[in-house]
């Protein structure tokens, strides 16, 4: 297994990677952990073996959501806009604004691994922050200002409307979202498990609000945060901001704890599939 970093931004390549390796799965593990994201190259896993994968990193957990679920292996995620009508799979548009996957949820994700299927011609990527560098780079006032605060979460603002939903009153679609998956609170710094480092764990998707320790919403301190992290760029020139191109037979590992990340924004949209598992690395672990 040869590691080699990637040119500007962060994350590796990772060449000749034998899933059925512990000794690879392990040092995959600790790449993932020390360099945020790796590539793996010229991969051929159908799914349930793409499923072995993730589960000799962690546990994989099937999107609470079953509209997502691949027909054959619930916990594959798919996301695509390939084929219509029997042949359609998944869900298309998926992750375009800035979040963390599961951090909504009581329990975010550790590591989450997407294996492109259908790869765009022209416009394939995806864009990665780095929220513990994010955390480093804040000035002295916001690191005063962040601590001893909690930040919210919910997926309110982007609950994808399910065929089912069709008819239904828009008011009860909500009641059931905000039922199902009431809105979570973490610190808005927050030690990472593994490498010590504080993440600025709050993102443009999901955040709703950053109180202080007596629950008192702070203004604008979620906007200072979201600004200086580089999630308001809308021109995605921000120097924090990574795009991650892949090819066909590339599969991506990330530090879902330490990253936020946002599907390529496309304006003419092209054939595009991907498979996604997500996993728990350490079995009842707390969040
Ligand atoms: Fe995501």
């Amino acid at each position: 297994m040869k590691i080699t970093p990637q040119d500007g931004g962060f994350g590796v390549i990772v060449e000749d990677f034998d899933p059925t390796s512990e000794a690879d799965v392990k040092a995959l593990k600790d790449t993932v952990y020390r360099e945020k994201i790796a590539v793996l190259k010229e991969q051929d896993l159908a799914p349930r073996a793409f499923l072995a994968l993730g589960s000799r990193l962690g546990t994989p957990e099937a999107y609470y959501e079953p509209i997502y679920h691949h027909p054959e292996v619930k916990e594959v995620f798919v996301s695509s806009n390939v084929g219509s009508g029997e042949q359609r799979i998944g869900v298309p548009k998926t992750g375009k604004f800035w979040h963390a996957d599961y951090q909504f949820m009581p329990r975010p994700f550790d590591i989450t691994l997407i294996y492109p299927q259908v790869v765009p011609a022209k416009n394939r990527g995806t864009y990665f922050i780095d929220m513990c560098r994010a955390y480093e780079n804040l000035g002295a006032d916001l690191k005063r200002a962040v601590k001893d605060t909690t930040a919210t979460h919910s997926v309110r603002r982007y609950f994808k409307i399910r065929p089912t939903d069709v008819y239904r009153p828009i008011s009860e679609v909500l009641d059931e979202v905000d039922r199902k998956t009431p809105p979570v609170e973490f610190p808005t710094a927050l030690p990472h498990r593994h490498t010590g480092e504080t993440v600025l764990f709050v993102s443009e998707g999901f955040t709703q609000s950053v109180r202080d320790a007596d629950g008192r919403e702070v203004p604008d301190l979620l906007h200072e945060l979201l600004a200086a992290s580089g999630q308001l760029d809308t021109t995605f020139e921000h120097p924090a901001i990574h795009l991650q191109t892949f090819e066909r037979g590339d599969l991506l590992v990330w530090d879902n704890r330490s990253l936020v990340h946002r599907a390529l924004h496309t304006t003419a949209p092209e054939p595009a599939e991907s498979f996604r598992v997500t996993v728990y690395d350490e079995p009842g672990s707390p969040s």
